[in-house]
């Protein structure tokens, strides 16, 4: 038998092939969405979870506390064609997660997931323009960011205060790539975490942050609490 061990609420350690493997339980039994991994253990059926492809993953690898839990409504920008958002939707029994992403052929990837899985709903709009979205999109508890963009920052804290509930969660992932190709990492994530400390008067309680190496190369991940300024 192997162990397989709940690190956090709905992701799992799996000792295989004498490693730890992340995994999420698979909502859709039977089915692989990215050509990764099932394992059967104990009438359960895990994906197994790629930290080099999902920033997130490298997060729970690299142990951070991770806010979503069972029933959280997450906010997820960048979603791209699903990869990680399969898992946030494995983890999401009893929740749900919107997916933001802009760009329409990565789109049509992304509505063959949500077709077989309800607790994502897919939302084709830029993330600079909440408000483009603010009709569909409730209350979150989590918000994830992974869109590489030089204004990281900025479009966390816009998304953030339309969106995040007083004392949620941000989850970014940020990319000194795309910021400046030339100054070091370092001194870009401290800029970001800066900016993201009074943006349009949303204010953040940096709670955890680590370079998410050797998965991703230059990343920083951050995990923040959000309080409103009421006196804005
Ligand atoms: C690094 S990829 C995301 C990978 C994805 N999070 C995963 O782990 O499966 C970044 C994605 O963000 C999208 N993106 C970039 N800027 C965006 C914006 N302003 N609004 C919405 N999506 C955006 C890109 O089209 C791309 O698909």
């Amino acid at each position: 038998m192997m162990s397989v061990e709940e690190i956090s609420d709905g992701i799992f350690e799996i000792d295989l092939d004498d490693r730890k493997s992340l995994a999420t339980r698979n909502l859709m039994p039977g089915i692989s969405v990215y050509g990764e991994r099932l394992i059967e253990e104990e009438d359960e059926e895990y994906r197994l979870w790629d930290p080099k492809r999902s920033k997130l993953g490298a997060m729970a690898l690299k142990k951070f506390e991770i806010p979503i839990t069972y029933d959280s409504t997450v906010l997820y920008l960048g979603a791209a064609s699903g990869t990680t958002v399969s898992h946030v939707s494995d983890i999401l029994r009893d929740g749900l997660v919107y997916a933001v992403e802009f760009s329409p052929r990565t789109m049509r990837d992304l509505l063959q997931l949500c077709d077989q899985r309800p607790n994502i709903i897919p939302i084709l709009a830029d993330a600079n323009k909440p408000q483009s979205y603010a009709h569909i999109v409730e209350k979150a508890d989590v918000i994830f960011q992974d869109v590489a963009q030089p204004n990281q920052a900025e479009i966390a804290a816009i998304n953030s205060k339309y969106f995040l509930e007083e004392h949620g969660h941000l989850m970014l992932s940020i990319k000194s790539r795309s910021i400046d190709t030339t100054a070091s990492p370092k001194k870009i994530f401290k800029d970001e975490v800066r900016k993201l400390e009074n943006v349009f008067g949303v204010e953040f309680e940096v709670l955890q942050r680590k370079e998410l190496d050797p998965f991703h190369e230059d990343h920083l991940g951050l995990v923040a609490r959000m309080f409103v300024d009421d006196e804005e």
